[in-house]
């Protein structure tokens, strides 16, 4: 019997409980060995609930129980989460998270402590909610070198620039409506801004080098500057506009790894990821390109990549084995975003454009839309772009191409 103990019975805490419990057979079966709920740590009471007599208050009553192998951390934040985090480690229990601010900040430190204490540290869910990517990578690309990981790694964020495309809505009035259907916070800023997102390729970007990538060394662009005309000429180019996190592999030294929004052709892989789907394009110096598609979030979906973990804990302890993952500590070599050369389409008003095309010359017309002319500048890095837009002296929005 391997017994676990989730902390905090939130939205996802629960949704792993409702998991273990419904699944519990099934998993059984496949895993040769039960697995039940001990404990579920929160703050409050759940009167009337049917796991009620498993709430317990107290951490210490986790920690100090040599009955509970495997830990599951859905409580999110970086405070108690990380002491919590650290005190299973450290007492040999294995832990699995949902928590990508925890696995972003700390996860080449929270890998070291596992390895140090017998045990092991998961977080399938802390990207792609239910899309499998984090044990993918661990595993499965394992003979590769992974030489660019694309993802549209935020679900609010597609929801929006799929109906701004959609509908030709503004920004602010789809994000109104996305709030009211509940698919965007209240207070959306780490979606819209792109940091969620930043957070999700900073951890994959680590995953892909093995050595550490920070996500304040990330460059983050989120979707706020986007508008109406820019899916116009996305419309006339044959593009989709997406937010795509990005990790590029330079050469054998350095990455580059951003978020920003890109115009995509239509029939990309993931230009047709839409509406508040992930999904994930690898591109393998081996295999060529492998996506994953699926839930970003959402109670089950992201329990059951949490659940996903706790099997392979299971199946870990009774092996006696250490699960596959190359993070550590070390810095990573990152070359600033603005220094690759890559395609952009840029914007400005009608009455401006001889002036911007005379500082770009290689620019080319592609159209005109709502008093707006529309350029694509090729092979150009985004520092020489800025660089000729400013001594254009005219007013320019870009996107990246991709
Ligand atoms: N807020 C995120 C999204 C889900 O919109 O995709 C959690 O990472």
């Amino acid at each position: 019997m391997i017994k676990v103990a989730v902390l905090g019975y939130g939205t996802v805490g629960s949704g792993v409980v409702e998991v273990l419990q419904d699944n519990r057979e099934l998993i059984a079966g496949r895993l040769g060995e039960d697995i039940e709920v001990k404990y579920i740590l929160d703050l409050r009471d759940f009167p009337g609930d049917k796991n009620e007599s498993l709430v317990v208050h107290d951490v210490k009553t986790i920690m100090d129980d040599p009955e509970v192998d495997i830990v599951c951390e859905t409580m999110g934040g970086v405070g108690a989460a990380y002491e919590f985090t650290k005190s299973a480690l450290t007492a040999g229990k294995s832990v699995c998270t949902s928590n990508k601010e925890l696995v972003e900040k700390h996860g080449a430190e929270l890998l070291k402590l596992a390895s140090e204490n017998g045990c092991n540290y998961q977080f399938e869910a802390s990207v792609g909610g239910g899309i499998p990517i984090i044990r993918v990578i661990n595993t499965s690309l394992a003979p590769e070198r992974i030489d660019s990981i694309k993802g549209i790694l935020n679900g609010t964020t597609n929801y929006i620039l799929t109906k701004m495309a959609d509908e030709g809505a503004d920004y602010a009035s789809v994000l109104k409506q996305a709030q009211d259907l509940g698919y965007a916070e209240r207070n959306p800023e780490a979606d819209v801004e792109g940091h969620d997102a930043g957070r999700k390729i900073a951890i994959l970007a680590s995953l892909m080098t093995g050595k550490d990538v920070a996500y304040d060394d990330i460059y983050i662009e989120g979707i706020t500057a986007v508008e109406p005309v820019d899916f116009k000429f996305a419309d006339r180019l044959g593009r989709r506009i997406k937010l795509i996190a990005r990790a590029d592999r330079n050469d054998d030294v350095a990455i580059t790894a951003f978020v920003a929004p890109h115009m995509i052709p239509k029939d990309h892989p993931l230009g047709g990821v839409n509406d508040v789907f992930n999904a994930v394009l690898v591109t393998g110096n081996m295999l060529g390109d492998a996506m994953f598609y699926g839930k970003g979030a959402g109670k089950l979906a992201t329990a059951s990549a949490v659940v996903s973990d706790v099997i392979d804990l299971g199946r870990a302890k009774l092996a006696g084995i250490s699960l596959p993952c190359v993070w550590s500590e070390d810095k990573a070599v990152l070359r600033a975003h603005d220094e690759k050369k890559e395609s952009f389409f840029v914007r400005t008003a009608s009455v401006d454009a001889d002036k911007l095309a005379s500082v770009i010359p290689g620019a080319t017309k592609v159209a005109d839309a709502d008093g707006q002319t529309g350029y694509v500048v090729d092979d150009i890095s985004e520092k020489e772009l800025n660089g000729a837009i400013e001594r254009s002296g005219v007013c320019v929005r870009k996107i990246r191409l991709a």
